[in-house]
């Protein structure tokens, strides 16, 4: 039985903090029912919490307790209010091992550093320069797609994953990621390290000899060398430029030990490369599949497409007219936000929603729940893309919905993110469609990101009336 509330008591700030109520949880007997959800069912376990225990749950799991919050004002206070008291928690700990201290992964004073050097590239002005490869890039999908129509259904999760890889070498380091095939798969075996320490609660040390401790050192090892290669190539190139390359050479330069700038430099570019691609690829895949299942909305964004881009690629200002596709694509990562779960650390003792939180407590946001909360989402389970419509929209706490994070970490490529994933699916629904293989399970498993299980077969149509050939 679900317990919940519309209202929140809030965060008295006057209470001692942590003097707050235990969150109420399953009993401690229950430890290997959790475990066993946490290694094999982690969705499950986050809906276990929210339908069962309400919008404050903890769940106590052998030596860890984890603290649950499920409604949008507590979501706002420890992602942005008091967002100073909560570091990355569990899963980006141990992804560190991988990503160092890169500007997903970072603190303090280093984060804030970094952040400035890094955000100006991303911003509204410069994401609109990047329109013409984005359009590009997707119009090479549709070739390649188009080229399979028919025949072999495709795996639609790599066809995307090769797509957002694309963009990002072009747009961020002007460079043919498409060269380096060792990127993609060296990105699965980190996340399959920082996933099993995460469900293993980290209880194996990281030099016992497991197959996948080894494959994960091949892959971060794998991962530099194609990012020194990428800095080294750019080295020459970088100068009076303003992309992100060269900020980060200019930065990492001031370093006065140039092993450190390296270090730097590797850390933040393996980080935006694995931030900026599979969460794209994600959404992309689970639009492609929700939309095979809905026809009269793959209907309306055939119509959308045809009518705003008649035969053309898409340009910047499009975004705007694109409404039905953008309500789409908001309604894909409500149902599957690919960050399903947002982890902190909690630094000092505090108090959410008038319940105690330790020092050191693990503290979960997620997003998957959340964008499931019946006070705010009617039929939550139900693909409806009109829940996006400007009015509707508005009538929501804006925490309710948080595909992008909230406060200080709000996710800093949501503008390219969001572009890419709006002009591709705009691009393939004119001319293609995308149908699922009968009988294939279309299951998500939630890694670091929350991905579609084993890939997604999908077979290539023409759209009913569609030009033979793309424009160019
Ligand atoms: C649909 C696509 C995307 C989604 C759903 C998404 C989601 C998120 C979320 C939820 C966070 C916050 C994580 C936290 O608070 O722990 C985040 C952070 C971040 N994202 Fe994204 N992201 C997307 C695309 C991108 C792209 C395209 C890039 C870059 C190329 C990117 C780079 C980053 C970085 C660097 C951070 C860390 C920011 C910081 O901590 O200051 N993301 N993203």
């Amino acid at each position: 039985m679900r317990r919940h509330s519309t209202h929140s008591p809030g965060t008295d700030r006057t209470h001692v903090p942590g003097a707050g109520r235990v969150p109420p949880g399953p009993p401690r007997t229950a430890t290997f029912t959790l475990l066993r959800k946490l290694n094999w069912d982690r969705l499950g376990l986050m809906r276990l919490a929210a339908d069962g225990y309400g919008d404050a749950a903890r769940l106590a799991i052998g030596p860890k307790v984890l603290y649950f919050f499920n409604h949008p004002d507590h979501a706002k206070h420890v992602l942005a209010d008091n967002a100073e008291n909560y570091h990355k928690g569990i899963g980006l700990q141990q992804a560190k091992r991988a990503l160092g201290d890169g500007l997903l992964t970072s603190e303090g004073e280093l984060w804030r550093e970094q952040r400035k050097i890094i955000r100006p590239v991303f911003q509204n002005k410069r994401v609109a320069q990047q329109a013409g490869i984005v359009a590009d890039e997707a119009a090479s999908l549709v070739a390649r797609l188009r080229a399979a129509g028919g025949g072999q259904p495709v795996d639609v999760v790599h066809e995307m994953t090769g797509l957002t890889l694309g963009v990002l070498g072009r747009a961020l380091l002007d460079a043919d990621l498409g060269a380096y095939e060792a990127v993609g798969e060296s990105f699965e075996a980190v996340q399959d390290q920082a996933m099993f320490e995460m469900v293993t609660l980290s209880l194996v040390p990281p030099w016992v000899p497991l197959p996948k401790q080894l494959r994960f050192r091949k892959a971060r090892r794998a991962l530099q060398v194609v990012v020194d290669q990428l800095v080294a190539d750019r080295a020459e190139r970088s100068y009076g430029r303003d992309d992100v390359v060269s900020r980060l050479v200019e930065s990492t330069r001031r370093e006065a030990d140039p092993r450190v700038g390296q270090q730097r430099m590797r850390d933040e570019l393996v980080t935006l490369l694995l931030a900026g691609h599979e969460t794209t690829a994600s959404t992309l895949a689970w639009a492609f599949h929700l939309v095979d299942r809905h026809p009269e909305v793959r209907e309306r964004l055939h119509a959308e497409a045809v009518d705003v881009l008649g035969g053309r690629l898409p340009v910047y200002e499009d975004l705007h007219r694109l409404t039905y596709t953008s309500m789409v694509i908001n309604e894909t990562l409500r149902l599957f936000p690919p960050v399903w779960l947002l982890t902190r650390l909690a630094q000092q003792a505090d108090e959410i929603g008038g319940y105690a939180v330790p020092a050191g407590a693990d503290v979960l946001v997620c997003p998957y729940t959340l964008h499931r909360h019946p006070a705010f989402w009617h039929a939550p389970e139900r693909f409806d893309p009109e829940r996006f419509d400007q009015a509707a929209a508005r009538s929501r706490p804006p925490y309710a919905y948080i595909p992008f994070g909230a406060g200080p970490r709000f996710c800093v490529g949501n503008h390219l993110g969001l572009m890419e994933a709006v002009f591709v699916l705009a691009m393939v629904s004119r001319d293609l469609r995308l149908r699922s293989v009968p009988g294939h399970q279309v299951v998500p498993e939630p890694m670091l990101s929350l991905r579609v299980k084993g890939g997604l077969p999908m077979t290539v149509y023409p759209a009913p009336g569609a030009a033979a050939a793309p424009a160019a």
